[in-house]
């Protein structure tokens, strides 16, 4: 397709950006090109400095970062079949994951390249600001949840059957967490969580049927009371100490042994080896996986599409506007940096004239 695109560029590890002009992206086999009209910003997005290198080292600048879009598709490529010109969609921005390293799929941008595996199209009552919450948190909630070597769970389906076993989300309110409790309760599941005192009747109204504060000294054993001889399906780790306090609980309570950890320190691989002598399996998430597996689609084409029209899933955390154009992500990834509770950090696109 013909056309101007424009891209926040990324010129370097220490975080200077530059919007800059290009073509627009043709899509090739099994892709979209999405008119992006809001845009969220992640934990990884927001790293500077020598830490880029070791999260994401394959990442050559200038480069376009971004995960998370929502617009309305403006090209299918070859294959495309869930899909056509105008539908309105959310999408992972697949940019930054190592297999595809590509700044054309990067979402900071005006025209982003997008997986139809993971695109989701969207009902009217979702607006794109509410949308773009969703896909690095529900990815990566969804990794750890279901991926074969995390803790492999069943997948979610909008009406799911009432299982016995209890799922932990430690690190409810974040991003990550308000979409592995929506998740796990959608694979039929009882989820306790962890959130700051503040969240929890937000947490709870994601469906988790309890919620403790994290930053209670005996909230360990507040968890290990709450969970009554119930066992565990599995623990998601989400936030630093997330891990130890998931090990203290895991020790003391019956079912699975397994804890994903979205929040790997350099400690991880060493707890990991520590606790596998006491059957504990730790594994590091990495929220991108989907993109490669059929996880991928059976959330975004089997699982959100119907849950978002019927209400049954919600874009969560409530998104919060702190500007208009691809020249105000640099203020929101300073936003982002401040720290957020229980929000997402969302630019919008405005559409040009020629796109309305
Ligand atoms: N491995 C991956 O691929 C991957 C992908 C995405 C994110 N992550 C990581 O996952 C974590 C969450 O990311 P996000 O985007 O979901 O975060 P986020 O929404 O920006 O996190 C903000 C929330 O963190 C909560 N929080 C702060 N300290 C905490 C603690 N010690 N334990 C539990 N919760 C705490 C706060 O809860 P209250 O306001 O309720 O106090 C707040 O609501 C980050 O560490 C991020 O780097 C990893």
């Amino acid at each position: 397709m013909s056309g101007t695109n424009e891209a926040l560029w990324l010129l370097d590890s220490g975080g200077r950006f530059e919007v800059r002009s290009s073509v627009r992206p043709t899509p090739a086999t099994g892709e979209v090109v999405i008119g992006v009209r809001a845009v969220a910003v992640n934990p990884v997005d927001a790293i500077t400095g020598p830490l880029r290198r070791l999260v994401t080292p394959w990442v050559r600048f200038p480069t376009v970062l971004g995960s998370d879009v929502a617009g309305v598709v403006s090209a299918v490529g070859p294959g495309v079949t869930r899909f056509a010109v105008g539908d309105r969609v959310v999408g992972f921005a697949a940019g930054q994951e190592r297999l595809r390293n590509s700044p054309e799929e990067g979402g900071f941008q005006r025209y982003v390249t997008v997986l139809e595996r993971v695109c989701a199209e969207l009902p009217d009552a979702v607006t794109f600001e509410q949308a773009a919450v969703l896909p690095l948190g529900v990815s990566t909630a969804a990794a750890g949840l279901y991926e074969k070597d995390q803790l492999a769970l069943p997948l979610p389906t909008s009406s799911p059957v009432a299982r016995r076993e209890v799922v932990i989300v430690w690190g409810g309110s974040t991003s990550v967490g308000s979409n592995a409790v929506q998740l796990a309760r959608a694979s039929g599941f009882s989820v306790i969580a962890t959130a700051g005192r503040r969240n929890h009747d937000y947490v709870r109204s994601l469906g988790a049927e309890a919620v403790f504060d994290y930053a209670d000294r005996d909230v360990d054993q507040q968890i290990v009371e709450a969970l009554a001889g119930r066992h565990l399906a599995g623990t998601l780790a989400i936030g630093s100490g997330a891990l130890g306090h998931a090990l203290r609980i895991v020790r003391r309570t019956i079912g699975s042994k397994r804890i994903a950890s979205a929040y790997p320190d350099p400690l991880t691989r060493i707890r990991s080896v520590m606790a596998r002598t006491r059957g504990i399996r730790i594994s590091s998430i990495w929220g991108g996986t989907p993109v490669q597996t059929e996880v991928g689609p059976a959330i975004f084409r089997d699982y959100l599409p119907a849950a978002l029209a019927g209400g049954g899933f919600r874009p969560a955390p409530e998104p919060r506007v702190t500007g208009a154009g691809l020249q105000h992500i640099p203020d929101a990834l300073a936003t982002l940096r401040a720290g957020v509770s229980a929000a997402k950090i969302v630019v919008t696109i405005p559409a040009e004239s020629r796109d309305q």
